[in-house]
């Protein structure tokens, strides 16, 4: 077991565009993914992508537990999910504001535009290819994931600034949550 240190917006790794696992089924990959997910426990969070713990390979993972889905968000928990080498295709043009924070921007919450629908396909630890399409709040977890691969933090996805506050501010009515989806209720 081994907690990672978490880097934080400003670091230059976290604007780096990730490289792609050469072997998804490699042992260090699954080391990697076990560190990720500890790292996670540790700090009670919900979703973390490798280049926050300094590793910059296209690798996240994330979970919902029943007790992390926000209020009123009608979605069944998701158990841990690993995406290795993920790729992400919007399947329409709709999209929803909703809050979103993240480890690497600690204190922070903001408002961001997701598209609502996405198609999703990913290796797993296995090497096997896995397609899949979700909507509302885990669409937006896995392009918020997604976006630390490319280098993209959620604050460069805002286009309202005014809506970038901190957590000891009124305004997430649930802050020990990751992410407060209230658009997706
Ligand atoms: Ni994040």
């Amino acid at each position: 077991m081994a907690i990672l240190k978490i880097a934080k917006m400003g670091n230059p790794i976290l604007l780096k565009v990730a490289e792609p696992v050469a072997d998804p089924t490699a042992p260090e990959v699954a080391k990697l993914v076990e560190d990720m997910k500890d790292t996670l426990i540790d700090i009670n969070g919900a979703g973390i992508a490798a280049p926050q713990v300094y590793v910059s390979k296209r690798v996240f993972i994330y979970h919902v537990p029943e007790n992390r889905i926000p209020e009123g968000v009608k979605m069944d928990p998701v158990p841990w999910t690993v995406l290795i080498n993920p790729e992400i295709e919007p399947l329409s043009d709709e999209r929803k504001m909703n809050w979103e924070r993240c480890l690497s921007v600690p204190g922070l919450h903001g408002k961001v535009a997701r598209h609502t629908h996405v198609r999703c396909a990913y290796s797993t630890l296995e090497g096997k290819r896995i397609e899949t399409e979700v909507k509302g709040f885990q669409a937006m977890v896995l392009q918020h994931e997604y976006d630390h691969l490319d280098g993209i933090l959620y604050p460069q996805r805002m286009t309202d600034l005014s809506l970038l506050t901190f957590d000891s501010e009124l305004g997430l009515k649930t802050p020990a949550m990751p992410w407060a989806a209230e658009d997706f209720a």
